[in-house]
């Protein structure tokens, strides 16, 4: 049975064919080779890089601050809600591995959405996305302006208020904000092989200290602090999961490096399972260190736990100054990460209508999306500098975990559409891995509050306005003769 939906010219105007229009894998995948001729990505990033890009975005400030928040809920057992967190994440990351193997391109899930459920879908992904890489990043950048005041803090100075916050903070400008992302941007219109070296330093630095915390934390380990094991019962270890999640947000990263990966098929799959393996095995080792350091009930709220324990425990001052450098450095890592797969994101977008070709021109000099990149980055700096995010950064959980959720359906429609195609990933355990998946990701999303879900849903309808408005009638596929669009569709069932 041919299911390519019977209407794909731009004469069309019924809105049902239009949103089930499906970009085959195979356009895909040439496009991408060219860039729809609107100059190429370059291919520099191998396997290490990569799992850099997707650790990088990962591992930001969460864990610096979250056991404050969370072993209070949890008890000692919240490495246990690391784990179930890891899990949940795991099981959608195994899902963005097959696609990635599957359809190595820049979109990430827009992109594999695009080829299973439609350009409706598809956009609805891709505002998604906006949601947790561009909102994201703005509201991670935010952080960086406490940050530096920390650091200044220890050579007994500070920022002005005025440059600390932005307007509805008191301030003018958070400069440290707006700092970070414009270095973050020009960092990457030069270039990716530079970006990613910049990135691999840092997110060993930071990487290098949360082991150095495990160390140092060991060292005053006392079993006893493990018991008993669930003081709040096993519904707090679940509540933690919930909290702690924000922290394994980022792994996807490496799926919007799909143009520039030297050798995608292979390496973006082993990118994505090493950079989740990494970073749970770093967490629960904080963790667990942690507990091990202090009685659960001494974390009660404090934020800056881990540098704590490290002052205690060593006597030495200059560690906060260690521990905030850190934290700006995490930042500047996730604000270079996230910052780089939007502007891939939106150059997949781009190249297909639903946003304005200056998204998908790529300089031949420096082989980057030069033009998108300052755009997106710009209306970031602008974001981070002079608004706080904070209504907003609860909803980038949601678009994430609803951009998760359509991966692992994507993968199964394929599995049943494509069943011979080369995979060069298998999701294990398949169909019970991605319907875990997906149903993780909507218990997850159903826990999150009221007012995260309004504010979602205006989003939401600001995202269908637009694509009302501009994609519906420029989109690239929607301008296919039906001949050709069912020419692209051959070998597909
Ligand atoms: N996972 C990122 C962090 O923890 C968002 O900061």
């Amino acid at each position: 049975m041919n299911s390519t939906p019977d209407v794909a010219s731009r004469s069309t105007t019924a809105l049902g064919p239009q949103l089930r229009r499906r970009k085959s894998i195979n356009m895909m995948i040439s496009d991408a080779e060219n860039n729809a001729g609107a100059g190429q990505l370059r291919r520099t990033l191998g396997m290490w890089q990569l799992t850099m890009i997707s650790v990088g975005a990962t591992m930001g400030t969460g864990i610096l601050v979250i056991l404050g928040a969370t072993v209070p809920i949890a008890g000692p057992a919240i490495w246990i809600s690391f784990v179930i967190a890891g899990i949940t994440a795991l099981l959608s990351a195994v899902s963005y591995a097959e696609m990635a193997g599957m359809v190595p391109v820049s979109g990430s899930s827009y992109s594999y959405t695009y080829a299973t459920m439609g350009e409706g879908l598809a956009w609805i992904c891709g505002w998604c996305l906006v949601l947790e890489y561009a909102v994201s990043v703005a509201a991670v950048a935010v952080g960086a302006g406490e940050y530096v005041n920390e650091t200044l803090r220890t050579f007994g100075m500070e920022l002005p208020a005025s440059l600390a916050g932005g307007p509805l903070e008191g301030g003018v400008v958070n400069l440290p904000a707006l700092i970070v992302v414009v270095l973050a941007t020009l960092l990457l219109v030069r270039g990716m092989r530079e970006s990613a070296i910049v990135n691999t330093i840092v997110v060993i630095i930071k990487a290098g200290i949360l082991v150095f915390f495990s160390i140092v934390a060991f060292s005053a380990f006392n079993a006893g602090n493990f018991e008993p094991l669930l003081p709040m019962g096993a519904a707090g270890v679940t509540a933690a999961a919930s909290t702690v999640f924000f922290s394994y947000i980022g792994f996807d990263a490496a799926s919007t490096a799909g143009e520039e990966a030297k050798n995608p098929k292979r390496d973006l799959p082993r990118a994505i399972m090493l950079s989740m393996l990494i970073v749970t095995l770093t967490y629960v080792l904080v963790a667990v260190s942690a507990i091990g350091a202090r009685e659960w009930q001494w974390f009660d709220g404090t934020e800056a736990a881990l540098v704590q324990i490290v002052g205690e425990l060593t006597g030495q001052p200059i560690l906060v100054l260690v521990f905030a450098v850190a934290a700006v450095l995490a930042i500047a890592s996730v604000v270079l990460t996230v910052l780089y797969g939007q502007t891939r994101i939106l150059l997949s977008m781009s190249r297909d209508g639903l946003v304005p070709k200056v998204f998908s021109k790529v300089s031949p000099k420096t082989g980057t999306p030069v033009a998108g990149t300052l755009i997106t980055g710009i209306l970031v700096a602008i974001t981070a500098g002079f608004i706080p995010l904070g209504a907003l950064a609860d909803a980038t959980s949601i678009g994430t975990l609803f951009a998760f959720a359509l991966v692992g359906v994507s993968v199964m429609y394929l599995r049943k559409k494509q069943p011979l195609a080369t995979r060069t990933f298998k999701v294990p355990f398949y169909p019970i891995t991605p319907i875990l998946g997906v149903l993780a990701c909507l218990f997850l999303m159903s826990q999150l509050g009221g007012e995260t879900w309004v504010v979602f849903g205006i989003w939401m309808l600001v995202g269908i306005a637009i694509y009302l408005g501009y994609g519906r009638s420029r989109s690239r596929l929607g301008r296919l003769s039906k001949q050709d669009y069912i020419a692209t569709h051959v070998g597909e069932k």
